[in-house]
């Protein structure tokens, strides 16, 4: 059976969730990718938001788990401002020369927006996205999500 790592990064929590609930279907290994910027506060946010429109890269905590160990990477990202967060830029890099197969769970404000970090993620790897599912922040305050990754889930199984 192939191998599947779900890394994700996750400034407040929405990310978190829905990666945990997939790596929960889809029984697979799951990994957080740690900013070692300080991200809080309206400072924080602000540097976020400036350092992913710039597409800059931070320091990040050295991962545990090697992608090009497994057959699938599922990447699980919010947007920020209409960008990817410096830390999964940073690991996309990082890891660019042994990235595996690769499918996306981006998470956004406003609808649509996902699509945006789709197109950077093919971009920087060259990789086309097997499979891509866009959640909310609302659906997941609304626990309104699982449907959809519901759906995801079932697209990569046949691949497994
Ligand atoms: C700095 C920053 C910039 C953001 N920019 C966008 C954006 O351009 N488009 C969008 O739809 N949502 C944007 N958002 C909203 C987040 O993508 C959304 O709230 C996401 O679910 C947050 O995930 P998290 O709770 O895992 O940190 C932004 C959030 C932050 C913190």
């Amino acid at each position: 059976m192939a191998k599947t790592l779900l890394v994700f990064y996750s400034r407040k929590g929405k990310t978190k969730t829905v990666a945990e609930e997939t790596s929960k279907l889809l029984n697979c290994d799951l990994e957080e990718i740690i900013d070692l910027k300080k991200r809080t506060g309206i400072l924080g946010f602000l540097g976020a938001g400036r350092d992913a429109f710039l597409k800059k890269k931070t320091s990040i905590k050295e991962p545990e788990k090697n992608p090009g160990e497994y057959n699938l990477l599922i990447i699980a990202s919010p947007v920020w401002a209409g960008n990817l967060p410096p830390a999964i830029r940073t690991y996309i890099e990082r890891f660019q020369a042994q990235l595996p197969q690769l499918a996306l769970i981006g998470t956004c404000g406003f609808k649509g927006n996902s699509s945006k970090i789709a197109v950077e993620i093919e971009k920087i790897t060259g990789k086309k996205l097997i499979a891509t599912v866009e959640v909310t922040a609302k659906e997941v305050s609304e626990n309104n999500y699982k449907d959809k990754i519901q759906d995801f889930v079932n697209n990569l199984k046949p691949i497994m």
